[in-house]
């Protein structure tokens, strides 16, 4: 592999950010960085999803233009990704000029190629999806399952997109290519949709939408929905229909498009259908997560339940987001629903990032200083086998559970081997050797269990940055978190600042934490 594109789902403005947004940008970013570890040309797509019915409704609402919403919802979410450590190479807003003008260029070429045609439209709209549902869709009482709205009745003459003449296509790649749904329990899911799939109406009326990209040569019509975001994947490379930009052609096909659950028909079908009535290749991955939940009920504006992201770093008085990367990232097995709640929250990254990996770093550094005033000499330094081979093993699975974006999974064998090394201590007992006057072997222990906490760094870097690069300050060398130097020995066995040992990750207080939240009610 020599780059890696990696994309998210570009999220809808006429809100603020919460966890589910989070959810899934965190896990993007620790995929990429994990990516960065390893290959040099690696590029983070992100960004907005601005235009449609939902946030001109909800700009007139607010008495502001749909552009003064977008503006600012944008801005929350770009901010709040900087506070998560979210490290994105490009962002798009599907207002951006670059974008609008290649999505006319893009829905003109499928017309001249005969993939859209203008036809008579009846169907049942929800403004609350954007989209037409189908009547066997709807709950008893004939409302949308999401919104638990009715839908309203609309007949209009729309362009359609011919996404039945790329079924058959679309299933050969599916079962050619088993990596191209992820998980690969959501496959016969798709394959089912893909059964019974019609053509799709991709612009509406002005009249009914006016926030769009206007229809290239038809001023009644507005582009709607996905062939408008759908096509940012591209746009934001430099797509273009006659002349793509060097960075498309080095990028694309992307590597893993990370999306929720909800949105992987529209990627694997409508995305998949559209890139071959373009002529171009098909993602090597589209990678679905799970749903995040809040204590266990789902997160809605009218439970009122919707956490921010931004609050829960205040609420728990955090430094960085590292805590809470983690947190979020291992709530769920790979594409399974995950759950946030404080205590859980709480009780994950004290046991996890303060205890497990966090204190055993803190209790050795100390031993280290009062043992050896810092310094173990050189002839004290053997590796023990049992240590390196549990780090050996620990790689393999770590690189593989990332190769297939089980970042959670890879998350648990990094603490599987701190429990490994941190049962090396306790069956050592380094302070009964010292006292014996052993520190032979003393010295042997404090540095295989260091050289451990190097390695633990670099394999814990993707999730927690800040924590990554405290250890190795800690350690004295020099922050290093390429995924190769894990087979190399770059502890010296000295410290340099023993005053710089404290906790890498404070544990969070619950006493302090429960005070917090009694103030805020
Ligand atoms: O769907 N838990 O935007 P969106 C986990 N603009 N993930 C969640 C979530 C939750 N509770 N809530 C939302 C859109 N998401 C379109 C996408 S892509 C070309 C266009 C995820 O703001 C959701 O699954 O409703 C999606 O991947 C992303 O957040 C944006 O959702
Ligand atoms: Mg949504």
């Amino acid at each position: 592999m020599d780059k890696f594109y990696l994309t998210t789902a570009i999220d809808y403005v006429n809100g603020k950010p919460h966890i589910g947004h989070a959810y899934e940008k965190i896990l993007a970013d620790v995929i990429f960085r994990h990516y960065t570890q390893r290959i040099e040309n690696c590029y983070f797509l992100t960004g907005t999803d601005e235009h449609g019915i939902k946030i001109q409704k909800t700009a007139e609402g607010r008495n502001i233009t749909a552009k003064e919403l977008c503006d600012e919802n944008s801005q929350s979410f770009k901010s709040s990704w900087k506070e998560l450590g979210i490290e994105y190479s490009d962002f798009i807003r599907t207002t951006d000029e670059r974008h609008k003008q290649t999505v006319q260029k893009i829905f003109k070429k499928l017309v001249e190629n005969g993939d859209i045609y203008k036809n008579q439209y009846k169907g049942l709209y929800c403004s609350g999806c954007e989209s037409f549902l189908n009547a066997r869709d709807l709950t008893e009482e004939g409302l949308c399952p999401n919104h638990l709205k009715k839908p309203e009745e609309v007949t209009e003459e729309n362009y359609f997109f011919r996404l039945t003449k790329y079924k058959d296509a679309i299933i050969e790649h599916i079962k050619l290519n088993p990596e191209f749904i992820l998980p690969s329990f959501k496959v016969n899911e798709v394959l089912k949709q893909l059964e019974e799939i019609e053509d799709i109406s991709v612009s509406r009326n002005r009249n009914s939408v006016s926030w769009g990209i206007a229809v290239p040569d038809d001023n009644e019509q507005v582009i709607y929905v996905w062939i408008d975001a759908l096509s940012n994947y591209i746009t934001a490379l430099g797509y273009d229909t006659e002349n793509p930009s060097e960075k498309f052609m080095k990028y694309w096909p992307a590597n893993v498009q990370v999306i929720g659950k909800d949105i992987l028909k529209f990627h694997a079908i409508y995305w998949s259908a559209i890139l071959l009535a373009l002529g171009l290749e098909l993602p090597k991955t589209i990678c679905a997560h799970g749903w995040i939940t809040i204590d266990n009920s789902k997160m809605s504006k009218s439970i009122g339940n919707v956490i921010s992201p931004i609050d829960i770093l205040k609420f728990f008085d955090l430094e960085n987001a590292d805590a809470l990367r983690y947190y979020m990232v291992t709530s769920a097995p790979f594409g399974r629903d995950g759950n946030y709640s404080d205590v859980d929250f709480k009780e994950k990254v004290n046991a996890d990032l303060a205890n497990n990996i966090g204190n055993l770093l803190n209790r050795t550094l100390n031993m280290l200083v009062k043992y050896f005033d810092g310094e173990i000499k050189s002839e004290f330094i053997k590796n023990d086998t049992d240590i390196e081979k549990a780090v050996t093993e620990t790689v393999v699975k770590y690189k593989k559970f990332f190769d297939e974006y089980q970042v959670s999974e890879a998350a648990n064998v990094i603490v599987d081997l701190a429990n490994t090394v941190n049962k090396y201590v306790a069956e050592n007992a380094p302070w009964t050797l010292a006292k014996e006057g052993n520190m032979t072997k003393c010295g042997e222990v404090l540095y295989n269990v260091l050289e451990a906490s190097r390695k633990i760094a670099i394999l814990l870097y993707p999730y927690c940055p800040n924590i990554s690069k405290a250890i190795f300050q800690q350690l004295s060398t020099d922050i290093n978190i390429k995924f190769s130097d894990i087979d190399k020995k770059l502890f010296s066995g000295k410290i340099t600042d023993k005053n710089k040992i404290k906790p890498v990750f404070p544990r969070i207080d619950s006493e302090f934490a429960t005070d917090k939240k009694k103030e805020k009610n």
